[in-house]
């Protein structure tokens, strides 16, 4: 395999030792063979222990496998999701990069199946791997957010809106239990969407008035999912419900106003708008941090919590500053 294009770099504290590979793994060649690849372990075989750690303590940050195997590699992340993150050895900017593919995948999962009775404890994994990991590392949600994916689709838009929520829960000084309920509703919120029609849902322009109404019945079709689950908690629930609604007034699917509207809701309000205005769409291309939040302030005025959009803005502020 020496062919550059077919050949992609994985971390190589995401590969696990002594776990059957779903596809072969390659490493480079040394000097002048560098840009040679040879395969180090065939698919179906193991990297062993001793073979790992001496190609960590040669600093071999990259192993590399074929694109066409990416969809194999993929899945065993999102398999091994637990068992990658608790390994000692991983970056800790590593595992929140790997965390973030890994929480995608299984997101895509729950996504695509809804009806399997593991998806909704999935999405409780994915949300208290993410909240471990920020509560031990203040840089932890950057580099997540760095690693995110900003082509707009339903489970990318989800975990993303989830990641925000849980940044901004943190940032507002709320605890590990209350983080969870809310990074879980964050991240169902538009789940009944995958009942509204592919025509509707993905159509590249303004929709009609008809297509709109159906396409408001996904925060009940969502509230309806979660709560076939046996989800109870009102809270959860209602953020669920009410993530349309608009402080003025004039949101759905009850036109709450004001303090009526649940703070999930609003909270989440804001992180979905964030996440999907941000992300390349159907309707637009990516705006940048700043951008986005201009169009949030200038033309959505009177749709968010005032206050909370303000937590939000320095709550981004905070993570720009971390960066430097
Ligand atoms: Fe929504």
């Amino acid at each position: 395999m020496q062919d550059m294009t077919l050949i992609e770099p994985v971390p190589i504290h995401s590969i696990l030792s002594d776990v059957p590979l779903s596809f072969s793994l390659y490493t480079h060649g040394e000097g002048e063979d560098e840009r040679r690849y040879k395969k180090l372990v065939e698919k179906g075989n193991v990297l062993s222990s001793g073979v790992r750690a001496a190609l960590i303590y040669k600093s071999t940050g990259n192993l590399f496998i074929r694109i066409d195997e990416r969809p194999l590699y993929i899945d065993y992340l999102g398999e091994n999701f637990a068992k990658i993150n608790a390994q000692g050895d991983t970056p800790k900017e590593e595992k929140a990069k790997l965390l973030y593919q890994s929480a995608n995948r299984i997101v895509e999962g729950v996504f695509s199946q809804p009806n399997i009775d593991t998806a909704m404890a999935k999405s409780q994994t994915v949300v208290g791997e993410t909240i471990e990991l920020l509560m031990n590392d203040e840089n932890a949600l950057l580099a997540m957010i760095r690693a995110s994916e900003h082509e707009y689709r339903l489970f990318t838009h989800s975990l993303n809106t989830a990641i925000f929520a849980i940044g901004l829960g943190h940032f507002l000084g709320m605890e590990a239990p209350e983080l969870a309920k809310l990074g879980f509703t964050a991240l169902l919120h538009d789940i009944g969407k995958i009942k509204i029609p592919a025509h509707i849902l993905d159509k590249p322009g303004p929709l009609s008035e008809y297509e709109f109404e159906m396409m408001k019945m996904h925060c009940h079709y969502s509230y309806n999912i979660v709560k076939q689950f046996g989800q109870k908690d009102r809270v959860i629930l209602e953020g669920i419900k009410y993530h349309h609604e608009r402080m003025d007034g004039k949101g759905y699917p009850d036109a709450l106003f004001g303090d009526e509207i649940p703070v999930f809701a609003r909270l989440i309000a804001i992180c979905s708008s964030y996440s999907a205005i941000s992300s390349h769409t159907s309707y637009h291309e990516a705006y940048s941090s700043f951008e986005s939040l201009s169009i949030m302030k200038k033309e959505m005025v009177g749709a968010y919590d005032p206050k909370l959009l303000q937590d939000f803005i320095r709550f981004l502020g905070s993570l720009l500053v971390q960066k430097k």
